[in-house]
């Protein structure tokens, strides 16, 4: 079975505590929830996590790389300060697809910038929660696993 990694960074834990009027009150175990439904209808393996720490993210980056076939990345502020997560990006062969809940771009001048996405297949923002499966599907039809 393909198995797929859904990683999110700082702060992320907090969801539906966290500045609900950006972020909304969905928690991270729902999004987990709805993304273990999708990849299960898709006939995916998933694998969730969530880390406060720029290292441990690092960590778990070069190990997705030996144990999935795609990753869906929400790295939370550290898209915006992070070279060494996106040098664990370029330095690993798997494919990554960025994730924002919030439109990034629509938000603080800091948030327009990441430096990950130039290393990753496409980004997906704005959409709130749904854009967990949104990322899931389309890392299923990169992989050409999609029907
Ligand atoms: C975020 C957007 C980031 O700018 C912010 O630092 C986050 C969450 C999002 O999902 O909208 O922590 O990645």
């Amino acid at each position: 079975m393909v198995s797929i990694a859904v990683l999110n960074g700082p702060n992320l834990n907090l969801l539906g505590q966290r500045e609900p009027e950006i972020y909304g009150a969905t928690t991270l175990p729902d999004i987990e929830a709805m993304c273990r439904d999708t990849a299960h209808d898709l006939g995916l393996k998933l694998e969730f996590s969530q880390s406060n720490s720029e290292g441990a993210l690092v960590d778990m980056i070069q190990s997705a790389a030996q144990h999935h076939a795609g990753l869906i990345l929400n790295a939370a502020a550290y898209t915006h300060t992070s070279v060494a997560l996106r040098d664990a990006v370029s330095a690993v062969s798997l494919p990554v697809i960025e994730l924002h809940l919030s439109n990034v771009h629509a938000r603080e001048e800091f948030r327009h910038r990441s430096w990950i996405a130039p290393v990753c297949v496409g980004v997906i923002c704005g959409f709130g929660p749904q854009g967990y499966p949104l990322a899931i599907r389309a890392m299923a039809g990169h992989l050409g696993l999609a029907g």
